[in-house]
């Protein structure tokens, strides 16, 4: 019967290269100076939901991937599964902004109003950011005041 032997010559050769100390020599003093800029952190890391019920979204864009992109993907082409989302990108639909403005207040079927959540200029933003991309390019912005008369 033969024995075998392994021999586990591990020469694990680890080199550490000089790890240098430039990251971790930022301190966290900033010179001073620098204009007091940068006072994070109120809200969560995006700054979503400062005001508990209202949103604080500062643009259209912005609101889109928080509020519509949930249902209308951030593509803005739509879902189909528990639900039908219908796509916004080149949506015909979106020629009339007051129709757009409308349903963001209002909801239309499984789509509840959002927009009562907004302010008048957050509803606007958010209407001529999606009136204005996904391959839409309908130039007429709506205004506050057009969202005011339609809520
Ligand atoms: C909870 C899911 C949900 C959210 C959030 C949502 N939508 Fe919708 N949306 C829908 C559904 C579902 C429909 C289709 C309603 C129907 O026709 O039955 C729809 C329809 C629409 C329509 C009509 C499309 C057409 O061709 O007539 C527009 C415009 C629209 N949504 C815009 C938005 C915008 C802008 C936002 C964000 C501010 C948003 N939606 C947020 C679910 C949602």
């Amino acid at each position: 019967m033969k024995r075998t032997t392994a021999l586990l010559g591990v020469a694990a050769t680890l080199t550490f290269a000089s790890i240098t100390a430039s990251a971790l020599a930022q301190s966290a003093a900033e010179p001073s100076g620098s204009g007091g800029a940068g006072i994070m952190g109120t809200g969560d890391g995006d700054g979503a939901f400062i005001t508990p019920g209202k949103f604080s979204e500062p643009t259209g864009e912005k609101m889109y991937k928080r509020v519509c992109a949930g249902c209308h993907m951030p593509d803005a082409k739509g879902a189909k599964g528990a639900g039908m989302y219908p796509a916004l990108a080149g949506d015909p639909n979106l020629a009339s902004g007051d129709y757009t403005v409308y349903v963001v207040l209002k909801g239309l079927h499984g789509m509840p109003g959002v927009g009562r959540m907004m302010t008048d200029q957050q509803v606007a933003d958010v209407v001529n950011y999606v009136r204005t991309n996904f391959g839409n390019k309908y130039k007429d912005r709506v205004t506050a005041a057009q969202v005011k008369d339609v809520r």
